[in-house]
C-alpha cells in the first residue's frame, strides 16, 4: 500500500458514526436472530428499519438500547463502547448495570406499546426522566416538558392521565417524554402499529417533525411510503440479516434484490 492510500484509510477509519453495529451476533436458545449484522447510522441521519415479522428488527434496536445483550459482534455510540469494556488482553467484559443505564441515557427509545406511567399525569411522565434520573432542576424541567408537549400537539392534556388519552396521544406523549432526556438519537420501534389506523398520521407527523430538526434517528416501521418520504436510508432486514440497503427513495422505488421486490410487493403500497 502506498503512504497516500493507507492516510486516506487511516482518515476513513477514524469517521466516527453516531451508532455502529458490527458483525453483531445475538441467538435466543438455538436459534441464531441476528446473524452479524454490520450497520452504520452517521450523525443526523434517519434510518428506517424494514422487514418481514420475526426478521429480527426489534432485537437490533433493543439490542442498540442495551435492553438485551449481544452474544459477538460489538456496538458503538459515538465511539463509545456500549455495554461492555474490554480487558487488557482485548476480551469484552459486559459492564455494570449502573454504567449501562447511564449509556443508554444518551440513546431515547419510543415502544410500540408507548409504556406511560399510568399513575403519572401526562407532564409528569415527561419530567420523571430528567428529575430522578437526571436530578435537574425542577422548574427548568418542568418549563422544557411543557415546550416538548407543545411541540407534539399536547399542551392541553399535561393535567390527564394516560388512561384519558387516546393511542396516538399517548404514543406523542412517549416521544416528549423520550426527548425530555436530551438524548443524542433516538430509536422507534413500530411507534405506529399498537393504533387505529385513523391515529397513525398524527404519529407520524410528529415523527416526521423531529426528522426536520436533525435528530439521529432508527425507526422500525412498516410504513413503506412514511420510511420513503422521512427516511434517509432504508434498511431491509430477512432472517437475521442485511439483505439490502441503500437511499430510501432509490431503494424503495427499484429495489436490487429479488427479496426486497418480494417483500415490497407483499406490503402491497404503492410507493
Ligand atoms: N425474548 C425472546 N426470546 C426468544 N425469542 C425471541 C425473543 N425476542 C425475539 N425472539 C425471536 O427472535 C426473532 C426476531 O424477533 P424480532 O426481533 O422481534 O423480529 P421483528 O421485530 O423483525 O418482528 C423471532 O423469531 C422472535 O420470535
Ligand atoms: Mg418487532
Amino acid at each position: 500500500m502506498t503512504p497516500h492510500k493507507q492516510a486516506q484509510g487511516s482518515i476513513a477509519a477514524n469517521i466516527l458514526h453516531a451508532i455502529e453495529l458490527r458483525g453483531v451476533t445475538k441467538s435466543y436458545g438455538a436459534i441464531q436472530v441476528l446473524k452479524g449484522i454490520d450497520l452504520s447510522v452517521t450523525d443526523g441521519e434517519i434510518v428506517a428499519l424494514i422487514g418481514p415479522s420475526g426478521s429480527g428488527k426489534s432485537t437490533v434496536v433493543r439490542c442498540i438500547h442495551q435492553l438485551t445483550g449481544i452474544d459477538s459482534g460489538a456496538i458503538y455510540f459515538h465511539g463509545e463502547l456500549l455495554g461492555y469494556q474490554k480487558n487488557g488482553t482485548g476480551q469484552l467484559i459486559a459492564l455494570q448495570e449502573a454504567d449501562i443505564a447511564k449509556q443508554r441515557q444518551k440513546l431515547g427509545m419510543v415502544f410500540q406499546q408507548f409504556n406511560l406511567f399510568p399513575h403519572m399525569t401526562v407532564l409528569s411522565n415527561v419530567m420523571e426522566g430528567p428529575l430522578q434520573v437526571l436530578k435537574r432542576d425542577p422548574d427548568e424541567v418542568r418549563a422544557e416538558a411543557q415546550e416538548l408537549l407543545a411541540k407534539v400537539g399536547l399542551e392541553h392534556k399535561k393535567d390527564a392521565y394516560p388512561r384519558h388519552l387516546s393511542g396516538g396521544q399517548q404514543q406523542r406523549v412517549a416521544i416528549a417524554r423520550a426527548l425530555a432526556m436530551r438524548p443524542r438519537a433516538l430509536l422507534l420501534d413500530e411507534p405506529t402499529s399498537a393504533l387505529d389506523p385513523e391515529l397513525v398520521g398524527e404519529v407520524l407527523d410528529v415523527v416526521r417533525a423531529l426528522a426536520k430538526q436533525g435528530i439521529t434517528m432508527v425507526i422500525v416501521t412498516h410504513e413503506i411510503s412514511f420510511a420513503r418520504d422521512v427516511a434517509n436510508r432504508v434498511v431491509f432486514m430477512e432472517c437475521g440479516q442485511i439483505v439490502e440497503q441503500g437511499d430510501a427513495k432509490a431503494t424503495l422505488m427499484s429495489p436490487k434484490t429479488d427479496r426486497l421486490k418480494a417483500f415490497l410487493s407483499r406490503t402491497n403500497v404503492n410507493v
